[in-house]
C-alpha cells in the first residue's frame, strides 16, 4: 500500500501557512490593481464556464496550491484511480466511477477482466429495457403500458436518480412521471403509491448491496400494496411481480432471493460506490425518463469532466483548482462549511445529492493508512436553489461572522423562456446570481452606505465587509450533458480534497454502525424486555416513552 503523504509537512504546506499569515482579501484592490483577475481566474471545462476571480485565489496561491498537489502526489493518485488500482484501501477496491462512462472504443482490464465491456454489455441492457417501456412494449399484467416509474433505493441509490430526474424534467418523455421513495418512514411509501394505478406502475429496486434495511423494507410494502391493489380489482397476481418490479444491484443472487426475475435485474460492480453511481445502472429509472439518448448525453458529460481532470495542467485543472481551494478555506482559512447554490430551480436537489457525495467521502478522521488525519477534513456542504435562499440564509453569509465560500451555479438558456411585462425573468434571476457574488466579494463601506444619508446609528449595521470569496459556474442550458459536467466537477473536487487530507474517500464505515445498530435496536422497541435491558439508560427512557405514547 502507497502510504499517504502528510500534507502539513510538505514544503507547500509552510509556503501556504507563511501566505497566510499575511493574507487579507481584499477584492476591492485585486481587481483595481489588476485588470486582467477576472480573466486569468476563469477557466472553461467542457460547456462550464467558471469564474473563480471572485475566490481568494491569487497568482502566489495559485502556485503554492499546485505545488501541494504535486507533493501529494495527486496527479499520480489521480491515474491509479482511473487505472482501477485499489485505492479504496479500507474496502481493498478499485474506484472506477470513470470507467461507467468511457466510450465502449476504450478498453481498461482491472483485476482481469475488462471493465468497459462490462460496463456497455450493461447500458445496452438497461437500454433495451428502458426502449421497451418508453415504446409501450414492456406491458403490465393487464397488457397496459407503464406510466409510472417508481425508484426505491436510498442514498447513492436514491439521490443520484431524484437529482438527475429534477434536474432533466424538461427532458422526461411526456406522460410518463417517475416517482422516489427512499425512507423506511412508511409515510414516504404510503404517499407516494397511494394515488398510483397498479397495472401500469413499474417499480425498480436500486441497492448495490441488496440489503439496505430501507430499501428492502420499502420493497415489501410496495410489493404488498401492489398485489393487494391487483386483487382489490380482481385481477390475478399471477406472474404480476416480474412484470411490475425490476432490480437494479451488484448481488444478483439476493435480488433473486427476492423474488425479482434475475432476467429483469441490471447489475453494477463493487468498484462503483454507492454515491457515485447515478452514472451506472442505478440510473436505469432516468434511461426510461429520458430516454437511452438523454442518458449517453449525460454520460458524455461526465466524461468530457474526466478528460479535462486527467489531463489539463493543474494550475488550468478546474476540479483540483476549487478542490485545492476548499483545502485553503477549510485549513488555513478555517471555513467550516460550503454552500452550493444553483440559480436554477430544477437544480433543487443538487445541493441534497452533494451532500453524500462529499461529506460521505471526506468526512474521515483517519487516513488510509489507519493514522489519524493531520488537519481538519470534510467541511459541511449545504445549499438551496437561488433566489431563494437569498431570503432566508443569505444574511449570515453576508455579515455572519462566519466564512462560507459558496459557490454559484446558473444556466444562460432557460427552459421556459418568459416574459413578464416585457421583461426577460430568467435575466432578473441572472441578475440575481450577478449581484449576490458582486455584494460578497466587494461589499459595501461605512463611506458608501453614509453616503446614502443613513442615519448613523445604523451605519455599522449596513456595512457589508465584503470577501467574501465565491465560484460562479455558467453553463449555456441545463442538457443531461451539462448535469453530468456538474456531478462529475464535484466528484473530483472531493477526489482533490481526500487526497491532500490522505484519506479514503470511498469507504462510509461511519454509516455502517448506524445500518447495525439500528437492527441491534429494533427488538427492544418491538418489546424484547432482553434486548430493551442491554440499552443504555437513556435509550431505555426513550423507548419506555415512546411504548407508552403507542399504547
Ligand atoms: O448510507 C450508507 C450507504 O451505504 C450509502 O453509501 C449507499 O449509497 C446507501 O447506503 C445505499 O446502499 P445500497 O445501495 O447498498 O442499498
Amino acid at each position: 500500500m502507497i502510504k499517504p503523504v502528510d500534507a502539513t509537512k510538505t514544503a507547500a504546506w509552510k509556503t501556504l501557512t507563511a501566505l497566510h499569515q499575511d493574507f487579507k482579501p481584499d477584492m476591492r484592490a485585486w481587481f483595481a490593481q489588476d485588470p486582467g483577475r477576472a480573466e486569468r481566474f476563469s477557466y472553461e471545462m467542457g460547456d462550464l464556464f467558471v469564474d473563480l476571480s471572485k475566490s481568494f485565489l491569487t497568482d502566489d496561491l495559485r502556485d503554492a496550491l499546485v505545488q501541494l498537489a504535486q507533493e501529494v502526489d495527486l496527479p499520480a493518485r489521480r491515474d491509479a484511480m482511473y487505472a482501477g488500482e485499489h485505492i479504496n484501501v479500507t474496502e481493498d477496491r478499485a474506484v472506477l466511477h470513470t470507467a461507467l462512462r468511457r466510450k465502449d472504443t476504450d478498453k481498461l482490464t482491472v483485476d482481469g477482466q475488462d471493465v468497459v465491456a462490462d460496463v456497455h454489455e450493461v447500458l445496452a441492457q438497461v437500454y433495451a429495457f428502458a426502449e421497451k417501456v418508453r415504446s409501450g412494449e414492456w406491458k403490465g399484467v393487464t397488457g397496459k403500458p407503464i406510466a409510472t416509474v417508481v425508484n426505491i433505493g436510498i442514498g447513492g441509490s436514491d439521490l443520484g436518480p431524484v437529482m438527475v430526474y429534477e434536474a432533466l424534467k424538461p427532458y422526461v418523455k411526456p406522460g410518463l412521471e417517475c416517482r422516489f421513495i427512499s425512507n423506511i418512514d412508511p409515510a414516504d411509501c404510503a404517499e407516494k403509491v397511494k394515488d398510483l394505478d397498479p397495472e401500469t406502475t413499474l417499480f425498480i429496486i436500486a441497492s448495490k448491496t441488496f440489503t439496505t434495511l430501507e430499501t428492502l423494507t420499502n420493497a415489501r410494502m410496495a410489493r404488498d400494496w401492489f398485489l393487494g391493489a391487483l386483487q382489490e380489482r380482481g385481477i390475478s397476481t399471477d406472474g404480476a411481480i416480474a412484470k411490475h418490479f425490476v432490480a437494479v444491484s451488484t448481488a444478483l443472487d439476493k435480488v433473486a432471493e427476492f423474488g425479482i426475475d434475475p432476467a429483469n435485474a441490471f447489475g453494477f460492480w463493487n468498484w462503483v460506490g454507492g454515491r457515485y453511481s447515478v452514472d451506472s445502472a442505478v440510473g436505469t429509472v432516468l434511461a426510461v425518463a429520458i430516454g437511452p439518448d438523454g442518458f449517453r448525453d449525460l454520460l458524455a458529460g461526465f466524461r468530457a469532466v474526466d478528460e479535462h481532470f486527467a489531463t489539463a495542467e493543474p494550475a488550468q485543472n478546474v476540479p483540483m483548482l476549487m478542490g485545492l481551494l476548499n483545502v485553503w478555506y477549510v485549513n488555513f482559512c478555517k471555513a467550516a462549511s460550503h454552500a452550493v447554490l444553483p440559480y436554477a430551480q430544477y437544480l433543487h436537489r443538487f445541493p441534497a445529492y452533494l451532500q453524500q457525495l462529499t461529506m460521505e467521502s471526506n468526512g474521515k478522521t483517519v487516513r488510509w493508512d489507519g493514522t489519524p488525519v493531520t488537519t481538519q477534513t470534510g467541511e459541511i456542504f449545504w445549499g438551496e436553489p437561488g433566489t431563494n435562499g437569498q431570503h432566508a440564509f443569505y444574511q449570515l453569509i453576508h455579515q455572519g461572522t462566519q466564512l462560507i465560500p459558496a459557490d454559484f451555479i446558473a444556466v444562460a438558456t432557460p427552459a421556459h423562456p418568459t416574459k413578464d411585462g416585457g421583461v426577460d425573468v430568467h435575466e432578473l434571476f441572472l441578475s440575481n446570481y450577478l449581484a449576490q457574488t458582486a455584494a460578497l466579494a466587494f461589499g459595501k463601506t461605512e463611506a458608501e452606505v453614509r453616503a446614502e444619508g443613513t442615519p448613523e446609528e445604523v451605519v455599522t449595521a449596513r456595512v457589508f465587509t465584503g470577501n467574501k470569496p465565491t465560484a460562479s459556474i455558467l453553463a449555456p442550458a441545463l442538457t443531461p450533458s451539462v448535469v453530468g459536467q456538474l456531478i462529475a466537477l464535484y466528484e473530483h473536487i472531493t477526489f482533490t480534497q481526500g487526497i491532500v487530507w490522505g484519506i479514503d474517500s470511498f469507504d462510509q464505515w461511519g454509516v455502517e454502525l448506524g445500518k447495525k445498530l439500528a437492527l441491534q435496536i429494533a427488538p427492544a422497541v418491538q418489546g424484547d424486555e432482553a434486548a430493551l435491558a442491554a440499552q443504555d439508560a437513556s435509550t431505555q427512557q426513550l423507548i419506555r416513552r415512546y411504548r407508552s405514547l403507542r399504547g
